[in-house]
């Protein structure tokens, strides 16, 4: 039951974004996607959840092709994505924010209401249910963020800098909920993530994207005394 890219190249214009890269998230596991801006983290995890379909290679849900289908269908099949800078509905309530996918998918009033109190008491923003979203701190902000793409119950969540832009106490309260994700729920989580502390302590393994091509991947151990890996990140500092 993995999630898996297999082989994919994106080209934009005469950029290869993505070049032949293969990818397989497992439920229960937390991968790190980390690469230098640019690297093309953000184009596969597009491709991962039918936002670009890839020009060559063949995106897979438990063996069974999804390229091609639109988000829509990966988000059926289970598959959910936070975005690099999207924010909350700020006119919403916190409550409303996560509900808002809820209702839609046909889930009852009643029902979806004891789902968004769960999760908003999973991420320690209960007592923020009934305030506008403007009024959370950024922090806060995320993790309502977090509930709101878990309320569909994914198999697969797929969140593009999380931690961006957050204190260092924040980050480490965002890391405890999305262990506390995969701990409760057994998602497959992939994360791409710039720090480089946090990745080391959250992820069971690292994929590295650079210039669009797979670099390395295995266990934050290997990744860290990679020289490859080094040489992509640092450029010549490394050496
Ligand atoms: N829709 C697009 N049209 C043209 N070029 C694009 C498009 N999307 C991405 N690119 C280019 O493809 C390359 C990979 O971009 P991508 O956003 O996947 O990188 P990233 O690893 O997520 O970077 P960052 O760490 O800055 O978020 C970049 O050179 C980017 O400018
Ligand atoms: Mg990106």
């Amino acid at each position: 039951m993995k999630l898996a890219a297999e082989r994919v190249s994106v080209r934009f214009g005469g950029l290869v974004a993505n070049d032949d890269v293969s990818l397989a998230i497992a439920p229960g596991e937390v991968l790190g996607l980390i690469g230098p801006n640019g690297a093309g983290k953000t184009t596969l995890v597009n491709m991962l959840s039918g936002f670009q379909r890839p020009h060559s290679g063949a995106v897979t849900l438990a063996g069974s092709d999804m390229t091609g289908r639109r988000p829509r269908a990966f988000a059926r099949a289970g598959i959910a994505r936070s975005f690099q800078a999207v924010r909350l509905f700020r006119g919403l309530t916190v409550s409303e924010n996560v509900e808002v996918g809820l209702v839609a998918c046909g889930l009852g009033r009643a029902e979806a209401r004891r789902r968004v109190r769960t999760l908003l008491a999973d991420f320690d923003l209960l007592h923020r249910a009934a305030q506008p979203a403007s009024a959370l701190s950024y922090g806060e902000e995320r993790r309502a963020g977090l509930a709101r793409a878990l309320a569909l119950e994914p198999r697969f969540l797929l969140l593009d800098e999380p931690a961006a832009g957050l204190a260092a106490a924040e980050a480490e309260d965002l890391k405890r909920a999305i262990l506390s994700i995969r701990d409760r729920y057994g998602c497959g989580i992939l994360v791409i993530e710039h720090n480089m502390a946090l990745v080391m302590s959250l992820c069971d393994r690292i994929h590295v994207l650079g210039g669009g091509k797979t670099i390395a991947s295995g266990r934050p151990d290997e990744i860290m005394a990679d020289p490859a890996v080094r040489t992509a990140y640092l450029g010549r500092a490394a050496a």
